[in-house]
């Protein structure tokens, strides 16, 4: 009898202490709520992101082709617009990748790979053909270009700081990707049909990391920290459990990327948005 009207106490006392959670509109990460600034808005399915972060440039590979057939362009938005302008050169451009440091994006289409070079002061910006008759699926800078052809979905690299370099099949990656990212610890991530893979710098075994497996993207943040986007949620890699850590719930997310004080960006079907810490915003009323 005492244990029944104790329980009852504790579940009224703890019915009243409950607050009242407010709908925020936003994004928790790691807990922390973050509300979403929108930095481009009215695009169909943006895929990859890349931002060059000196010109305050943000590119996107999006849809401009029917339902029933993808045609993608690039595309990219300056700071303080959220309209787009498009890179009519790059044609079919579905893949990205930036080297920030250099001031250099590529971008790869269906008929190869293109450099984007920058010149901030005058405004001007240099497109190029740098590799032709190769049909790029995904793209990850890192000292050197490396790229996954499609449909074949094989990893080559190709060094881009010397003229008239040819690419070269990465002999160490014999599986047909999706995506492929090396992090500061210098340790390669692979995603195929079967999921995601870790292998450790200097080894060639291959570490099954449970979870999610199908991935949109794999992007490296400005510490070189590897984040995992998901069918519907932001991931990193727990190296000590083997296994993906959930650290933001994102419904249909595409494309990721870091701003230069790695605040998240990340892509949906229709939008670009950056997620910036802040106080929970009530939801406006319907
Ligand atoms: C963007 O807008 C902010 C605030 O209105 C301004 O301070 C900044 O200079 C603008 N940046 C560019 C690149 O136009
Ligand atoms: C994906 O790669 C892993 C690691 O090499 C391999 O064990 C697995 O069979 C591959 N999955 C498919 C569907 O090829």
């Amino acid at each position: 009898m005492k244990t029944v009207l104790l329980l009852c106490i504790l579940i009224a006392v703890s019915a009243e202490n409950e607050p009242e959670k407010p709908e925020c509109d936003g994004i928790h990460v790691r807990g922390k709520f973050h509300k979403k600034e929108v930095l481009g808005r009215g695009l169909n399915r943006p895929y990859q992101l890349g931002l060059l972060r000196h010109s305050h440039k943000i590119f996107f590979s999006f849809n401009v082709g029917s339902d029933e057939e993808d045609t993608f362009k690039i595309g990219f938005i300056e700071k303080n617009h959220t309209s787009h302008q498009v890179l009519e050169d790059v044609e079919n451009g579905f893949a990205l990748a930036v080297d920030d440091e250099n001031h250099v994006a590529y971008f790869g289409g269906s008929s190869g790979i293109y450099r984007y070079h920058d010149h901030p002061d005058n405004k001007e910006h240099k497109v190029t053909k740098i590799l032709h008759d190769h049909n790029i699926w995904d793209m990850f800078y890192k000292k050197q270009l490396y790229f996954i052809t499609f449909p074949k979905q094989h990893l080559y690299k190709l060094d881009v700081h010397k003229d008239g370099s040819k690419p070269e099949r990465v002999k160490d990656i014999h599986e047909e990707i999706y995506q492929f990212a090396i992090d500061g610890d210098n340790d390669k991530f692979i995603t195929n049909e079967t999921g995601l893979f870790r292998i450790k710098s200097g080894s060639k075994l291959r570490v099954h990391y449970k979870g999610e497996t199908v991935f949109r993207a794999i992007e490296i943040n400005n510490k070189e920290e590897a984040f995992f986007s998901g069918k519907h949620c932001i991931s990193v890699a727990d190296k000590k459990k083997h296994e993906l850590e959930e650290i933001a719930h994102v419904k249909n997310i595409f494309g990721l990327a870091f701003d230069h004080e790695d605040n998240i960006i990340y892509s949906d079907p229709h939008e670009i948005i950056r997620l910036l810490p802040a106080e929970c915003e009530k939801k406006p009323p319907k």
